[in-house]
């Protein structure tokens, strides 16, 4: 570590602040590049707090213009003042008013924190630490104060002026070419939670009645021309809002509720009191320009937000640390929902796929963390796949081992005990416990250590006892600074599939508490003792995925494809098949890596066609089976001295050879797949559309496809960007016949519609070949392009960093410095999404020893680099440590 490195923030330092903030009252005068800010603060001191302390508030770049303390502007010696401390001494011992005047250029603000502009529109993004950036501040989530905002700017560039809460007052300033308009929000909020919104757009209305039968106006604003792209946002909103009242007993608390989508945003979207605001990419959708995907994501992000207006909002965090208990309770929260809209094993299989290939990484590598950290740097740097997707398998796992009704218990004294607070991991805890009479601080270790668990199981059958046992133990691996591990309470869901595949029921179990078909693992090891069991059965282990970790059985091939063929579990099936595919993949990158032929089991082909054929079977879930382990599985899997281009070959052969030996059914099922009749969004059509989609990859990649006719055909017919994007990326992928017409027929297509051009990027960004690198360099001059969108940057460059593991890992370096450059060039304007890119190094140190020494040398290279930003610098600190 460096010298200069500041000191971190740790966990154990917390304590509560000496001032309370009771209302802001905010007075914005907006202009392009000279916006004023008066902020007039109701402070107290608390009883806690030592007479004579001084008030310290936060500041980022700020500028201060003048300051007043009940209504006397301060003498100079009466404070201190730079861009980032504001700080006040002789204050008196009662209550009083600070006025504070900062003065901003949103034209200039390109960290795209605070408040900047996109697309002419002002808009601000404050959580975590950017209400600082506006105003002097208490600028931590345990500071929470009532806001009224007043918002002002020349009404033709602004009609549009949107705040927190509810609007009270609105009017034009006479004599001028400006309106004001006033919004008041009664909910106190930390300042992360603060917005406002001005500009010129476009309007989608509607209105919903609440359970209690209050009602709420309900508005998305997008830019004009995107008015008709906003039905599915909308629909999706009105959904979470009845769902949660429905599941979560959640009833909406204001008179109006605002989503306001804009193009320039650092995250997805933004869970602020009233006013939500989005990456238009989580709101906008047409047939033409949205994948079945994105009106998946769509649904899923208006929900998370929505449903922060309980989980985080209401009930917020008390401090940093504290993230998961808002973002993973509401992943949480947004999963279910969607379980709830769609098929629930194909909604739990793409949530396991996404925390296997983003958070096992991440767990395994030098960024692993706890679900909640003690100690950050930079906090903008753990909205991580641990906080989120872990942390909500964690409340999953809670209700797991409660049960329902319990778990719902709890949650109901969690929204009764603590509305309004700002609370703790602990306090959420202890409501389970008190609800469910269980003791959880085993269980709460799951926030405390990092790592993946391992949980082996090995089964013996004995005919004669009519006895089945299973030993069952866990280990924690070490991670960074985190080298003992204690065990902790696994949910571990099981049943016993007999040779009929039916489960065997009533069966006695000593070893372990089991509650339903859930064991409580808690101890090292357990023997696990099933008696009466009439035949030799084959344990369906680890069901819907019950536990964050990796499962190790001594279940042999034939016993994975019979529960993939019989389990009644869907997840497990799926997983079953999985496991053989990726065992077969194992072997075949180490047959390519010492270039021998690669054969695949016939018997796994065959259970592929099985699946293929099984008109019994959703198509989605089909579709999910079909898909092959991701190249990040299998180098997650291999673990050390990873050559993901031999990874990449044994991939698309495997691929090739299954596409071959089953080309008859796969292309009878494609054809019998095709949607008759219009595009209709829907769980059912979009499952069809993805499993023809998934069978066209394999066509494509197969010895019949390498004509590209099929692919052409696919593309030309496609009426929907689900179809057009996925035949582009056979097309691409497989190189085939047609392709560079394809791309350029997708580019003049949808030559002025960004977020569509982002496919367009990424596909050419993702594919497997030599000149991927040239190629991405090449697109970063095109004009759809852009270093300072960050959408644009994710789909190109992220996109190759993190979807094109044997190019990005090219032999060479060449790929990680080109990382490294890009990184250092966007740290200048943007560090938050500059850091999220260099993040694509985490999994440096299990790459083969050439690779390695590359990447760390790339590495280095940003770290030896002069004025880094404190979020890059963190970055590459964790990944060398
Ligand atoms: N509160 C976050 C947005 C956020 C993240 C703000 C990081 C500041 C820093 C929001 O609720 C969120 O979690 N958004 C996710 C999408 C969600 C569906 C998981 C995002 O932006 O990626
Ligand atoms: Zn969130």
């Amino acid at each position: 570590m460096r010298p200069d490195t500041p000191a971190p923030v740790r966990l154990e330092d917390y304590r509560p602040t000496d001032f309370a903030i009771d209302t802001v009252s905010l007075d914005i005068r907006l202009a392009p590049k000279a916006t004023q800010v008066r902020a007039r603060l109701a402070i107290r001191r608390r009883d806690t707090a030592a007479q004579g302390t001084p008030l310290v508030l936060d500041g980022d770049e700020l500028d201060l213009v003048s300051l007043a303390l009940d209504g006397r502007p301060l003498a100079a010696d009466e404070y201190t003042a730079a861009p980032d401390r504001l700080e006040i001494r002789a204050l008196p011992e009662g209550p009083f008013v600070l006025e504070i005047e900062t003065r901003l250029d949103p034209d200039a603000n390109t960290k795209l924190m605070g408040l900047y502009r996109s697309s002419g529109t002002y808009c601000t993004q404050c959580e975590a630490e950017g209400f600082r950036r506006i105003t002097y501040f208490l600028d931590r989530p345990d500071c929470l104060s009532v806001y009224t905002t007043r918002i002002e700017a020349r009404e033709s560039d602004a009609p549009v002026l949107l705040g927190n809460g509810n609007p009270v007052e609105a009017g034009r300033i006479e004599g001028t070419d400006r309106h004001y308009a006033v919004w008041h929000d009664p909910h106190p909020k930390p300042a992360y939670l603060f917005a406002m919104v001005a500009g010129d757009l476009a309007r989608v209305s509607d209105r919903f009645t609440t359970a209690d039968g209050r009602d709420v106006a309900l508005n998305i604003y997008v830019e004009h021309g995107n008015e008709g792209a906003c039905d599915w946002a909308m629909d999706s909103l009105k959904r979470s809002m009845r769902w949660d009242e429905e599941v979560f007993g959640r009833i909406y608390d204001l008179e109006v509720f605002n989503i306001v989508a804009v193009s320039d945003f650092n995250m997805g979207a933004m869970e602020n009191k009233g006013l939500n605001i989005f990456n238009d990419k989580y709101v906008l959708a047409s047939p033409d320009t949205a994948t079945d995907q994105d009106y998946a994501g769509i649904e899923a992000v208006i929900a998370h937000e929505y449903f922060h207006n309980w989980t985080g909002n209401r009930i917020t965090c008390r401090d940093w640390f504290q993230l998961c208990l808002k973002e993973g309770l509401t992943v949480f929260r947004d999963q279910e929902f969607s379980s709830d809209m769609r098929s629930r094993p194909v909604k739990r299989i793409a949530d396991v796929r996404l925390l296997k290939s983003h958070q096992f990484p991440e767990d395994a590598g030098p960024l692993a963390h706890p679900v909640r950290p003690r100690l950050y740097h930079e906090i903008n740097n753990f909205y991580t796949a641990t906080v989120y997707e872990k942390g909500a398998e964690v409340v999953r796992m809670l209700k797991a081992l409660l049960g329902p009704e319990d778990f719902r218990a709890g949650m109901d004294l969690f929204f009764d005990r603590h509305d309004g607070e700002a609370t703790t991991v602990e306090a959420f805890l202890a409501c389970f416990q008190e609800a469910s009479g269980r003791d959880l601080a085993q269980f709460s270790l799951w926030y405390e250590q990092a790592g993946t668990p391992t949980l082996t199981v090995d089964s013996k059958y004995e005919p004669e006892a009519r006895r089945f046992t299973m030993t069952v133990r866990q280990s924690v691996p070490p991670t960074p600074k985190q080298s003992a591990k204690k065990p902790m309470t696994i949910p571990l869901k099981a049943a016993l599939i007999g040779p009929d595949g039916t489960e065997m029921t009533g069966l006695s179990v000593a070893g372990a508490e089991m509650t339903g078909d859930t064991l409580h693992i808690r101890n090292p090891s357990h023997m696990i003792v099933f008696s009466d069991v009439p035949a030799r059965p084959v344990p369906s282990l680890l069901r819907e995925f019950s536990a964050p970790v990796h499962l190790k059985s001594d279940l042999s091939d034939a016993d994975l494809l019979f529960l993939a063929a019989r389990d009644t579990d869907p997840f497990n099936r799926w997983q079953a098949l999985q496991s053989v595919a990726l065992s077969a993949l194992i072997k075949a990158t180490q047959a390519a890596a010492s270039q021998r032929p690669i054969t695949v089991d016939p018997a796994l082909v065959e259970a592929f066609g099985a699946n293929i054929a099984d008109d019994s079977l959703d198509p989605a879930f089909r579709a999910l089976c079909l898909q092959l382990p991701g190249e990040t599985d299998l180098a997650r899997e291999i673990g050390k001295d990873v050559d993901p281009e031999a990874i990449c070959q044994a991939r698309r052969q495997v691929r090739a050879t299954i596409a071959d030996a089953l080309a008859e059914t796969m292309l009878a099922t494609y054809t019998a797949m095709t949607s008759p009749g219009p595009f209709s969004p829907d769980a059912a059509a979009s499952g069809r559309r993805a499993l023809r989609n998934v069978l066209l990859e394999y066509l494509g990649h197969g010895t019949g496809g390498q004509d590209g006719t099929l692919a052409q055909a696919h593309f030309d017919a496609a009426d929907n960007m689900t179809d057009r994007a996925a035949a582009l990326g056979v097309l691409v992928h497989a190189r085939l016949p047609g392709h560079e017409e394809a791309l350029a027929a997708f580019a003049d297509r949808h030559a002025g519609t960004p977020l569509a051009l982002d496919k367009w990027f990424t596909i050419q960004a993702t594919a497997p070949f030599g000149d991927a690198l040239e190629t991405v360099k090449r697109l970063t001059a095109h004009p759809g392009f852009s270093m300072g969108n960050p959408n644009r940057v994710r789909a190109l460059i992220g996109a190759f960093a993190t979807g094109n593991q044997s190019q990005f890992n090219q032999a060479d370096g060449a790929g990680f410095d080109y990382l490294a450059e890009v990184v250092l060039g966007l740290d200048k304007t943007n560090p938050q999404v500059a850091a999220r890119l260099a993040s694509a190094f985490r999994s440096w140190r299990a790459l083969e020893p050439e690779r390695q020494a590359r990447a760390e040398a790339a590495l280095r290279h940003v770290a030896a680099t002069g004025e880094l930003s404190p979020d890059v610098r963190d970055i590459v600190d964790r990944c060398l440590q």
